[in-house]
This record gives C-alpha cells, structure tokens and sequence, in this order.
C-alpha cells in the first residue's frame, strides 16, 4: 500500500491557520481591491500545497517551520499589495497567454549598460534601435550597486535594490521598464542569489559579529570542515584565487566564496536567507521585470562530500522561487544560468522550476563543429539531448559576457569516435589561435595549471576569423569570416528556442584589448568581450559601405524571416541525416508548415544527395527561404562554403 502522504491535507491546513492572521494585518488595503485579492487567492491556493512541501522539504526540520511559513505569506501578501497596477494588468496578459515567449516572433538582446549607453536614463534613448532590430527581450546585465573597482562585472551585489549610481537609479530603471513595455520589450534582469558582495548589510552585520547575519553565510572558525569541503570543490576562478573560502579579518572566521573572495555565498540552509532573498526577488519582479536570469543555479547548495553543485535541494529551492512568483507576480519567468554538464543543465528546466535556460551545450558545439568542420558531434548530441519539457525553452547564444567551456560529454564524444581530453585541448590551442591555420583570435581564461583545463574568451567576430582577416587586410578572408558567422546565427535563430544576441554582434564588434591596461580587470580576459567600443553608426544606419552595416542588416532580415515562420516556435526540433559529415541540418514544423535547414560547417561547397532530401520529406521542386532560390525536384543540394539554407518543405 502506497504510504500516505499528509503533507498536503497539513499544507491546508497552515494556510487556514496563516491567512486569517495575514488578512487582518493587511485589512485595510485588502477591503480596497477585493476583487483583486480574490484572484490573488485563488492563486495562492493553487500553488500553496507545493510552496509548503518545497519549504518542507527544505526546513521542515527546523523547530520554528511554522514561523517561516508565516514570514513567507506575509511576504507574499505585502509584495503583492505594492505589486503597481499595470504589472498586475501584465500578470493577466501573461496568464491568458502562457506560453508567449516560445513563439517565433521571440528575439533576445543582452547588454550592458555603461557600455552600451554610459547609463539608464540614456539607453530610452536607444529603444528605437532595439526596434529597428527587432528586439521584444533585452536583458540588461547586473546593474546593481556593486563594490569600488573589481565586483564580477556586477556580479558582487551590494544592494539588490539600488543601482549602481554610475549607471543610475531605480526609479529610472522602473520608468525604462515601463517605456520598454510600451514598445513590446520584456525587460530581464539578473537574479544574484548565490552570493552578495562582501559590502552587502548582510554581510557587514555579519562582519560586525551579528549572529542572525553570520547565519546568512557560510562562515567556519576553523579550516577543519572547509578542508573537508574543499577536497571535492573545483576551483571557478583558479588564476584569481585558489580553494573556494576566504579569511575574514573582521570576523576571524572563512567564509565560503566559490567565485572570487568578495563574492559570499548564502547559505539556503537557513530559512531566513530564503525568506530575504524572495523578499529581493518579488521587489524586481515590481520594478516590472519579467525573465530572472538565475545566475549560477547549480551553487546554491552544499553538500559534504559532493561537489556542491546541482544538488536536489538546488532545484527544491528554485522551485520554491517559483511558487512564490506564480503567486504574487505570474508573468515572471526564470531562466537557469547552469553552465554545468548537460545531464544537469536539463535538470533546471521545467515549467515548475525555470522555463527557459541558456544552451551552452548547443554553443560550445557550434564553435566546436566550425573548428573541425565536421558536424558528428554537434549531431549527435543534438540529436539525444535537444528536447525540452512542454511549456520550456532553450535561450540560444552564440556569444555572450562570460567564457567558452567545452561542456560536452565525454561519452557523446567516445560514441562518434572523438577522444574528448585531447579534443578539448585541440578546441583551446585553435581558438587561441596556437593550432596552425586557425583563423581564431580568442583568449585563454582561467587556466587551470593542476588540471590543464582553460576556457576562451573573445568576441563572436574574432572567434570567427574576422579580427585576424581584418589584421591580414584579406578581402576573401573576411568573406569566409562573414560567412561563418552567418552560418552561426541562422543556427541560433532557427533551431529552436529564443535567439539571444550578445549586443555589439549585430555589427561585428571585435575584440577589445583595453582591459589589458586596466588593473582591476586585467587578470579577467572576459573583458576582451565586455567593449566599451561603440558602433558610431548606430543611429545613422545608411552608411551602407561598412561592414558593420551589412552585419547589422543581415541580422535584422535574419529575425524577420524567422518572426514570419511559424515552423520557427518552439516545438520539434529534428535533427536529420544529412549522408555528409559537413553538414547539419534539422526540421522545424508546426502544423502545416514545415523547414528543413541544413548548414554546411565547411569552406568547401558540399552535396546533400537527393535521397537524403527525399527522406527527409523533400518531394517536388522546394524553395530556399534565405534566398528564393528553387531546389527542383529531384536534385541533389549544393551548399556553397558556410551556406545555410532553409527549405520550405511544408
Ligand atoms: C555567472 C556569471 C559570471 C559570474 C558568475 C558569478 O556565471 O555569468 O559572469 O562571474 O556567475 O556570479
């Protein structure tokens, strides 16, 4: 007999006991919007059984359980009341429509904005830019107060609810948030929730030797269970610092820091940092964002013995996080920033838990396919680990602020016959341009001397040969950098989830050296992608001439072909076989119409013979959507060097 499970009758019955008290708190508020709260309620009740079997599961142990509930409605309750009415106009538009973001018409930007625009009140001025490009999702990096001088690039946050006062502040982000709404951009934003800055008040409490806030950390007296820890820990930042706790002075304790030692890591053991940390979430979800980037998901929680990544409990709190969004603001979705192996980086997807998550797999694939030619890995994983739970979605990249890693498995790799150490080695000798002929002008990030391991920083278009084409002043050079990069991005657009531009790429931004003479970021190669160059031709888009024009407009015609195909929304994703090892190539479809897209990973023009065509539904004389071009029935398919095309199979 299955055994019975009592936590939902007991989930009732805390809420019948809670609410009443909640409601007479807020009675005077609540007797102004009743209709409101009704709906409200409804929602709570709906999500309230899993709220408290996550919460359960997470601090049912603790003897004060039924305070933490209490502290988590309240909050609820009040963070929904400051909810401003047009967000909750936004939460009923979302709800009607769900699944708004997996449709075609779906494009992504992300940027920073000192370097895009020096600051918030400036980049108003630029929305009819992201217009002009098509943009209905732009994620503005970290812009949080941050320490003085190194912070992660914002990743050190001091104060989730102030910005940085170089960049701005809050009330300026709330009125672009509002603009950008007006023009149909979602605003995401960065949900730091593994670590503050060792400057955050919590922090400084706990300096200060305050208990309550020491109990926010992970703080030891000794290095006894920090050695005990860090027997299994990896090393995130190895150049910069060794071994995952640092020494406070303050506090005479370590601390636990898995990124650089100004980067303290909350400790989700204690109800308290969950209940806080919701408190920040819902107060950006009412500034009217709508995605959380979850930055470092698979952090968040600790285990002796383990490695301390991608533990359940992990995912038992970001689904607590959900709950409590669905609840006070239902618009809000969550995207999982899990840079991790690809069994895990699934894990984080579910419409429970985050619906939509960056596919670093696909990008680490696609530099790795444009480096060897040959496409039998990025197929072959492609092919076994694409899907994604209904109602969820990849957030496509080709570059973006950090690093390349290898993520591959190494299993995948042994399967199509590729030894996966050495071809890790290879992939960084060729991106750093160490491996003869590469055309690749990346950089080493954190090499890891014990273990070898390095990761590549660089932009898009020096990774793609254009820098070192540019440098060469080759003319057919460059063509084949621009092709290469057109090939990434029909990838990045077509496959299958919402294409992410790291902004800069739509023009060809290369890399930027500058950091190098920068002492606080010098040791950080990812600043050769973080530019501060500008574009000067942004705003004054008819310089036809440049390159950086053709860039631009081969990106915007890109998104409105794709925004004109419903095949393009999120749904299947067919990897074919194609019978040539140059080639990639997939099916999209959804109801009538169907594309069938196929890439050619090599210099060379390469054949997809007719047979092949043929089996993958190719039947009569089939058009060539990128160009018009006609396959007539019948005929094998030509692909010139780097060519992507799109055939309307439908
Ligand atoms: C994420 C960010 C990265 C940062 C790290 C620590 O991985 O993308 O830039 O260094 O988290 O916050």
């Amino acid at each position: 007999m299955a055994e019975y499970d009592w936590r939902p009758e007991q989930a009732e019955k805390s809420l019948i006991r809670i609410l009443p008290e909640v409601e007479k708190t807020f009675a005077d508020k609540l007797g102004q919007e009743p209709h409101e709260w009704h709906k409200f309620k409804n929602r709570l009740h709906s999500e309230w059984e899993r709220l408290f079997i996550y919460l359960h599961q997470l601090y049912g142990w603790q003897y004060d359980f039924f305070h933490t509930l209490q502290r988590i409605l309240n909050t609820l309750v009040q963070c929904w009341l400051e909810r401003p009415a047009e967000l909750k106009l936004l939460d009923e538009k979302r709800e009607a429509d769900p699944y708004w973001f997996l449709s075609e018409k779906v494009v992504g930007g992300v940027l920073y904005v000192d370097l895009f625009s020096d600051n918030l009140a400036k980049l108003d001025d630029h929305i009819p830019y992201f217009k002009k490009l098509g943009l209905n999702y732009l994620h503005l990096m970290p812009l949080f107060a941050v320490p003085k001088g190194d912070n992660d690039g914002g990743y050190a946050v001091s104060d989730y609810r102030a910005i940085n006062p170089d960049i701005g502040t809050m009330e300026e982000l709330f009125k672009l948030t509002a603009a950008l709404r007006d023009q149909g951009i979602s605003l995401v934003l960065d949900f730091v929730f593994n670590h503050t800055s060792d400057e955050h008040i919590w922090a400084q409490k706990a300096k200060s030797g305050d208990p309550d806030f020491m109990a926010y950390y992970y703080t030891f007296a000794s290095r006894e269970l920090p050695d005990q820890f860090q027997k299994y820990l990896r090393d995130i930042f190895p150049t910069i610092k060794k071994g995952s706790f640092t020494w406070c002075q303050e506090m005479k304790r370590w601390v636990w820091t898995t990124f650089n030692s100004f980067q303290w890591d909350l400790n989700y053991t204690n109800p308290n940092v969950f209940c806080a940390m919701a408190e920040e979430m819902l107060f950006l979800a009412n500034q009217g964002v709508e995605v959380l980037r979850l930055d470092a998901v698979a952090f968040i929680w600790k285990r002796l013995g383990t490695n301390c990544e991608n533990q359940p409990e992990a995912h038992t709190i970001i689904r607590a996080f959900n709950a409590v969004a669905k609840i006070v603001a239902p618009c809000l979705l969550f995207k999982s920033e899990a840079i991790v192996h690809p069994d895990e980086v699934i894990r984080y997807i579910h419409p429970d838990e985050c619906q939509l998550s960056y596919n670093p797999l696909l990008m680490a694939l696609l530099w790795e396919a444009l480096a060897t030619r040959e496409t039998k890995l990025l197929e072959y994983s492609m092919r076994n680990r694409y899907p994604t739970p209904a109602g969820c979605t990849w957030v496509n990249f080709i570059r973006c602020h950090d690093d390349i890693g290898w993520t591959f498995d190494d299993q995948d790799a042994r399967n199509v016959g590729i030894d996966p150490v050495g071809h890790r080695k290879f992939l960084n000798k060729f991106y750093t341009g160490d491996y003869p002929g590469s055309f690749a002008k990346g950089v080493p990030f954190q090499f890891n001397a014990d273990t070898g391991d390095v990761r590549i920083s660089g932009t898009f278009s020096s990774l793609a040969g254009l820098e070192d084409a540019i440098l060469k002043q080759d003319g057919e050079l460059i063509e084949q950098a621009v092709r290469r990069i057109n090939l990434l991005r029909s990838i990045m657009v077509s496959i299958g989830g919402i294409p992410l531009l790291y902004i800069g790429d739509e023009w060809g931004m290369l890399n930027d050296y500058t950091y190098l003479t920068d002492p606080t970021i010098v040791n950080d190669s990812r600043w050769v992608h973080r530019s501060k160059k500008r574009w000067n031709a942004r705003e004054d888009l008819n310089d036809q001439d440049t390159l950086e024009w053709r860039f631009f407009h081969e990106m915007v015609e890109l998104f409105n072909l794709r925004k004109k195909l419903p095949a393009l929304q999120n749904g299947g994703m067919e990897v074919i076989h194609t019978g040539n090892p140059h080639l990639f190539g997939y099916i999209r479809a959804f109801n009538e119409q169907k594309i069938l897209i196929i890439n050619n990973f090599s210099e060379a023009p390469q054949k997809m013979d007719a047979v092949h065509l043929n089996a993958c539904g190719v039947k009569g004389d089939v058009i060539n959507l990128m160009n018009n071009d006609v396959l007539s029935s019948g005929k094998d398919l030509v692909l010139n060097g780097h060519q992507s095309v799109w055939l309307d199979i439908s």
